[in-house]
């Protein structure tokens, strides 16, 4: 499979299948993305939970190329409202698509409609186990602090190869309680996001870097460019 970072919590995918995987599709008001809609042709698009920056484009992108929408109930049902093949599922449950077996699992934040002016609770927010047939796991945190769980479930149960992992502060982890959430998953790699897009959440990633050298040894940090694919 390989994998390109879009900035932000965008994460482009595409399985051995050809299978092409969006997650988090934030593209026209993220500034670390120079893609248009029209750049991008998922088959599946994730999201992890309701705030603009992760919801970002789904409808748009969901409309033009026919995707299926896998995310929690309460913003399926929105989605479907609008036309949208979504499908709805929650914490512990999976759907299997082609070669993919996508899982939602916890994330400690919020969700809400924050893009319209009715707000409105858009369910638990969440994070996803991507399990690629004959290859790799990937864990696409979402938005969240750290919690205990990265270790018990997410790291000895589930124990992806990648991990994708916030250090953006304010809203989230930092990129210390990142580096431990690194220790704690246990994965071969892990790929920082959710930082340097606004000014809220400057990071260095080279120091999360160094921090996950301590903490987590084992653990090769790849600090993507934007739009640069690496394949695994
Ligand atoms: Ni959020
Ligand atoms: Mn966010």
């Amino acid at each position: 499979m390989k994998l390109r970072w879009l900035g932000h919590s965008a994460f482009e995918l595409i399985s051995n299948n050809n299978l092409n995987i969006l997650i988090d599709p934030f593209i026209r008001g993220n500034p670390s993305c120079p893609l248009k809609i029209n750049d991008l042709n998922p088959d599946v698009i994730c999201i992890t939970h309701g705030h603009a920056d992760h919801f970002g484009d789904a409808i748009e992108l969901a409309r033009k190329s026919d995707a299926i929408v896998i995310t929690n109930y309460e913003i399926s049902i929105y989605l479907q409202r609008e036309g949208i093949n979504a499908i709805g599922i929650n914490y512990g449950a999976f759907v299997e698509i082609q070669d993919v077996k996508i899982k939602m699992l916890e994330a400690k934040h919020s969700s809400s409609f924050d893009f319209n002016i009715e707000g409105g609770y858009a369910g638990n927010p969440a994070s996803f186990l991507l399990e690629f047939k004959d290859d790799l796991k990937i864990f696409h945190a979402g938005d969240t602090s750290l919690f205990s769980d990265m270790k018990f479930v997410i790291g000895e149960v589930y124990k992806p190869d990648i991990a994708m992992l916030p250090i953006g502060n304010i809203f989230m982890m930092d990129p210390i309680d990142a580096a431990i959430a690194t220790k704690w998953i246990n994965s071969k790699y892990v790929i920082p996001m959710h930082y340097n897009s606004f000014p809220s959440i400057m990071q260095n990633p080279e120091s999360f870097k160094s921090l996950v050298k301590k903490h987590a040894p084992n653990c090769e940090t790849l600090i993507p460019d934007v739009l640069e694919f690496i394949e695994f």
